[in-house]
């Protein structure tokens, strides 16, 4: 990685230390409150610094120009940009119904310059505070110094981590075939990583305060506008590797409309480096209908071996979306929305609609990564069960 310049290196270590104390202060004030999720007239003092110490720091960088110092420092810079747009719009300082550009001019424009160089969003992504986020003497970019905003985005970083294992074990299997013996090494891959997937989910389930993920996490998520845009909120999902393993599994259908609405929709959320590979992973034929072509050989020692560790890994795969949904989604959004005052309850999700139509669809990615049995969506529950009954000795 090339030198970073001293007044990026100003604004990242303003984020790092100052940006941290007065988003955890304003934290403290709102959740003394009855109304935890009120922000109004709030530490007005605390917001107005955060505010214009941010925007000063922005501007020098803005007339600083293109400094070329490469993909890595424009991307880790969009990300500091980010944050600060995301933490005033947490705070109320900016809000995207009330306005039709950003206050924050030369925030914008910063972000939309680099953004659109390096191919991506220009709002802070997932990436920035999960797998390309720095630590600076064992501590990582944060919003606060809550706990329990360490322990999200720990157990995110390690989730997405896993999911990334067992994707690009599956790729691997596509040039070798489904008969290869050396498949059979990369499916154990597979089903490794999806296990660390539950066993993570299930830490962050059992440890995270549902609460404080509401009211002082779960905020900082919000869309939020880039000059006249309205970006929604970054999510753990904008990474490839879920929906390569969607789709080399054959579980979701990169040519049904809802399903690719979702791949198109998160594109430039991706790293450039995602994106091309779910462009490619799109274009490709899934081990499922491989399998399914294979019946001929279900006698052969290699179908027997193989299509059973497939079956595991789709069922595990299942398993960590259903966890996702019933276990995280419900317990940390759907609950503890039905608690709160009416008036701040259209802004919850992350990505702007509706929260039940924001369940429905989670459900429907459940149910397809589950093989669930649905009239109404296509899944692969008949597939499934139909390759299952080919093995010699498994209950099904
Ligand atoms: C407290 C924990 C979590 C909660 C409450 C949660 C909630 C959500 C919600 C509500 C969405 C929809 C995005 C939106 O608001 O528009 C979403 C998307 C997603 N989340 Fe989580 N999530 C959590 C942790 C995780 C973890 C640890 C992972 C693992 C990598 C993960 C993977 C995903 C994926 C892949 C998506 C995109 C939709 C999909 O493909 O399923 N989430 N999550």
């Amino acid at each position: 990685m090339k030198p970073t310049t001293f007044n990026t290196e100003a604004f990242d270590e303003w984020i790092r230390s100052r940006f941290v104390e007065l988003n955890s202060e304003l934290e403290l004030r709102y959740y003394q409150q009855s109304d935890r999720a009120n922000v109004l007239d709030i530490g007005t003092d605390i917001k107005l610094a955060l505010e214009t110490e941010g925007r000063d720091l922005i501007k020098i960088l803005l007339d600083e120009g293109n400094t070329d110092e490469g993909f890595d420092s424009a991307f880790d810079l969009l990300g500091n940009v980010g944050l600060y747009m995301a933490a005033c719009r947490r705070h109320d300082i900016t809000e995207p119904s009330r306005e039709t550009t950003s206050p924050l001019i030369e925030a914008s424009a910063l972000a939309m310059h680099i953004g659109a160089s390096i191919g991506v969003t220009p709002r802070f992504a997932t990436a920035h505070l999960t797998t390309h986020n720095r630590a600076h003497n064992g501590i990582y970019k944060r919003f606060t110094d809550l706990p329990d905003e360490k322990l999200f985005v720990d157990y995110n970083t390690k989730g997405i981590l896993a999911y990334k294992r067992a994707a690009d074990a599956l790729l691997k299997i596509q040039p070798l075939g489904i008969s290869h013996p050396i498949s059979h090494d990369l499916l154990r891959v597979a089903k490794q990583a999806l296990l660390d997937v539950i066993e993570s989910n299930s830490q962050l389930f059992h440890r995270l305060d549902a609460d404080r993920f509401f009211y002082c996490v779960r905020p900082y998520y919000k869309p939020y506008r880039v000059g006249s845009v309205i970006y929604r909120g970054a999510n753990a999902g904008d990474f490839a590797g879920i929906n390569v393993i969607d789709l080399t599994l054959g579980l979701c259908f990169a040519n049904e409309a809802s399903y690719s609405q979702m791949l198109v929709d998160k594109f430039l959320y991706m790293m450039p480096e995602d994106q091309q590979i779910l462009r490619e992973c799109m274009r490709r034929p899934n081990l499922m209908d491989d399998f399914l072509q294979a019946k001929d050989s279900s006698s052969q020692a290699w179908y027997q071996e193989n299509l059973s560790l497939f079956i595991e890994v789709c069922e595990l795969h299942g398993e960590t979306a259903i966890q996702h949904h019933n276990e995280l989604v419900i317990k940390y959004i759907a609950e503890p929305a039905t608690t709160m005052e009416q008036q701040h309850l259209a802004k919850v999700t992350a990505s702007g609609p509706p929260l039940q139509m924001l369940l429905d669809a989670l459900e429907r990615l459940r149910d397809r990564r589950a093989a669930a049995k649905r009239s109404d969506i296509r899944t692969r529950y008949y597939d499934l069960n139909h390759l299952k009954n080919s093995l010699r000795s498994r209950d099904v």
